[in-house]
Order: structure tokens, then sequence, then C-alpha cells
């Protein structure tokens, strides 16, 4: 699960910065929250779930891990695409597809809670 999260997590970090780059030069502040969040969610969060998974093993073996992996690669393109498309278009049509992708994340958060919850005592891990 580490190696899946820090991949993409990079992948993220390359698009964010490219898009820091176009928006700086540009002084085109429109899409500032789709850079933050692709940041955010994609490169910070998911270089965090790597990490995290690294040091416990266990939890990162677990369904809770798959599915919450899901969760969030699902979640944060369908949300931030879908902010993107809507930014650029001005119009709330897609809106729902934002808030599904939203939730879908959430979930996501709760299914990782549950498993460090689980897990973050019951191993040596390896930091410890
Ligand atoms: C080459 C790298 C980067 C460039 C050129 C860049 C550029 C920018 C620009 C031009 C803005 C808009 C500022 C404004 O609205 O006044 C911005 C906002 C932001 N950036 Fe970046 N960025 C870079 C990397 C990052 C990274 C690595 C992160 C997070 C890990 C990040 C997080 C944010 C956040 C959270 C905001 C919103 C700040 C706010 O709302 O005040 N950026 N960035
Ligand atoms: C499902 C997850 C999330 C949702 C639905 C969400 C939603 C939002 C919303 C609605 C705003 C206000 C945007 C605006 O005023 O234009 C915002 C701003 C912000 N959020 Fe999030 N957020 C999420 C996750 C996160 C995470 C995980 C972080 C940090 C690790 C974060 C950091 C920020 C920051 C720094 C801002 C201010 C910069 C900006 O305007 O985009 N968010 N978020």
């Amino acid at each position: 699960m580490t190696a899946r999260f820090m991949k993409i997590a990079v992948v993220y970090l390359f698009i964010g910065v490219c898009m820091g780059l176009y928006m700086g030069i540009s002084q085109q502040f429109t899409f500032t929250t789709v850079h933050a969040h692709l940041h955010l969610l994609g490169w910070v969060s998911m270089a965090l779930f790597g990490v995290i998974y690294y040091i416990y093993p266990t939890a990162s073996r677990t369904r809770l891990a798959t599915i919450h992996f899901w969760l969030h690669n699902i979640g944060v393109p369908l949300m931030q695409g879908t902010l993107f498309i809507m930014l650029w278009s001005e119009s709330y049509a897609l809106v729902s597809f934002t808030i599904t992708g939203s939730v879908l994340i959430v979930l996501g958060a709760l299914l990782f809670m549950i498993n460090v919850f689980r897990h973050a005592n019951r191993e040596r891990s390896a930091a410890s």
C-alpha cells in the first residue's frame, strides 16, 4: 500500500507545482483551491498515508486499507476534476459529483482512522 500511495502522491506533486507555476506566472488565481487541494489531498495526504502504512505494515495489509486507497483515489480526482470544470465553465452543474467525491474522501478517512486505531498499538511499528 505504501508504494501505491507514494507513486500517486509524487504525480500529484508534479501536477500541483506545474499548476502553481502557471498560476504565478499568469497571475490567474481562479483555480487556487484546486491547486491547494491537489497538493494537500493528493500530495501531502497520500505521502502521509504511505508513510503511516509503512510504519504499521499490518494496517497496510488489511481490507480496510485497500478500500481506503480506492475511496481516496476515486474521491480526489472526482472532487477536484469536477470543481476544476465548474470553475472553468462558471457553472454549478457538476456540484453533486464534487460532493460525492468529497464524501468518498471522508469515508476513506473514517476507515483510515479505524485502521490506525486497530493496529497502532498491536504491533511493534517500524518506527519503535
Ligand atoms: C513550484 C511550487 C508552487 C508554486 C509556484 C505555487 C504557487 C501558488 C500560487 C500562485 C498560489 C495562489 C496565491 C494567491 O492566491 O495569492 C498558491 C496557493 C496555494 N498553494 Fe501553492 N505553489 C507551489 C507549491 C505548493 C505546495 C507544494 C503546496 C502544498 C503542499 C501548496 C499549497 C498552496 C495552498 C494551500 C494555497 C492556497 C493559499 C491560500 O488560500 O491563501 N503550493 N500557490
Ligand atoms: C473531503 C475533503 C475536503 C473538503 C471537502 C474540503 C473543502 C474545502 C473548502 C470548501 C474550502 C474553501 C474553499 C474556498 O474558499 O475557495 C477549503 C479550503 C481549504 N482547505 Fe480543504 N477540504 C478538504 C480537505 C482538506 C485537507 C485534507 C486539507 C489539508 C491537509 C485542506 C486544506 C485546506 C486549505 C489550506 C484551504 C484554504 C485554501 C483554499 O481556499 O483552497 N482541505 N477546503
